[in-house]
């Protein structure tokens, strides 16, 4: 077998990974405010507001204004009209962003549809016209992107199917974005949902892994220039027992070495359903475990950063300053965690031990 790899030449290479690199800079990770329009009107229902454009953007508005916001969050993954919005006075939040030295990103999976004969299974759609999608976000100051793609854990699933879509889909979408110089983060979701144990879920987690980097490398993703936004293992939530963070750290690291390469320079988990307070004691744990650990692990999360801040906020004008506090608060404690620096018990939020566990949660 003649076989010919390339890779995007130099420059594009030097582009990616420095964009890469400095999305997982020590001590910092990514705020995911990339809710569809769907998943944000539930959140605004919560607090009484309705589904409009102007109360997306306020909320918004009350996340990205925060004085220091950059201290502890490097990058943030944003959803379609984000990109277009502005804050009352009129600074498109692009700017805003470019001020902080925050590097904004774009959700580009275009969210799940069922996969045929399966068992209820799912992937992600939304590669078709993806390159020019990426050139206009490109164009608009996006450096990097995310797609998820979620696995379910049954008794018979994660399936062939399953598995198999996820990371071609993934692998796809990856090597698209590098070839318009979008840094890739790839979501490969292994559900909380459901009653199985810990090791269950890191075999899955690892089966998930293998096959995902084995699709990137055929497509040709240039792999110092990606990021990977995985699950911690975990019990599923219905499981009779709950692992301490220990047991999390030792399962969740064991999977990712056995399945990320250490050309990766980072990992940034997503929450999935985690309190804050647990998504950050895992974390911290994870950054404390004896064992190897050749890439920055730090959160990428999206309810674990933000319940309480709804909870603060309620909707009124007159909350936003504590609702920001808030999130400084949950920033820092996981900033902190992605070097293995909390302490238990310190910088509690008002959501801290509140689940976000929702089962087919519509982001
Ligand atoms: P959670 O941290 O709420 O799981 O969201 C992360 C995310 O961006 C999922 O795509």
């Amino acid at each position: 077998m003649t076989t010919y790899f390339s890779y995007p030449d130099l420059n594009l290479q030097t582009e990616l990974k420095r964009t890469a690199e400095a999305i997982v800079a020590p001590g910092k990770g990514i705020l995911a405010v990339d809710e569809t329009n769907e998943g944000i009107g539930k959140l605004l229902a919560g607090v009484g507001l309705g589904n409009t454009e102007d109360n997306r953007r306020r909320y918004r508005q009350l996340l990205f204004t925060i004085n220091n916001l950059s201290e502890h969050v490097s990058a943030v993954i944003l959803f379609d009209e984000t990109v277009y919005q502005k804050t009352d006075e009129g600074t498109f939040f692009m700017d805003v962003f470019k001020q902080q030295g925050i590097i904004p990103g774009i959700k580009l999976d275009r969210d799940v549809v069922p996969l045929f004969l399966s068992e209820n299974e799912v992937t992600t759609q939304g590669l078709d016209d993806l390159n020019k999608r990426c050139a206009v976000y490109k164009k608009h100051g996006c450096r990097f992107a995310k797609w998820r793609c979620p696995l379910k854990i049954g008794e018979h699933t994660p399936s062939v199917q399953a598995i198999n879509d996820m990371a071609n889909v993934l692998a796809r979408y990856a090597a698209v974005c590098q070839s318009e110089g979008l840094v890739p983060i790839v979501e490969p979701d292994v559900l909380l949902y459901g009653d199985h144990d810990i090791v269950r879920a890191q075999k899955v987690t690892e089966v998930a892994l293998a096959a995902l980097y084995k699709a990137l490398n055929d497509h040709h993703v240039y792999l110092e220039g990606t990021l990977i936004k995985p699950n911690m293992v975990t019990p599923g939530q219905g499981y009779k027992k709950k692992a301490t963070p220990e047991e999390i750290a030792v399962a969740s690291v064991t999977a990712l070495l056995r399945g990320v390469p250490a050309a990766v320079p980072g990992i940034a988990f997503l929450s999935g359903g985690q309190s804050e307070e647990e998504a950050t004691l895992n974390l911290n744990a994870i950054n404390r475990v004896q064992l190897k650990k050749p890439w920055t692990l730090t959160f990428s999360y999206g309810r674990a950063l933000q319940a309480s801040v709804w909870k603060t906020w309620a909707g009124k004008e007159e909350n936003v300053p504590k609702a920001q506090a808030e999130l400084l608060t949950r920033t820092k404690a996981n900033g902190l965690a992605s070097q293995g620096k909390y302490q238990q018990g310190t910088l509690i939020s008002s959501a801290a031990d509140k689940s976000n566990f929702g089962k087919d949660y519509k982001y």
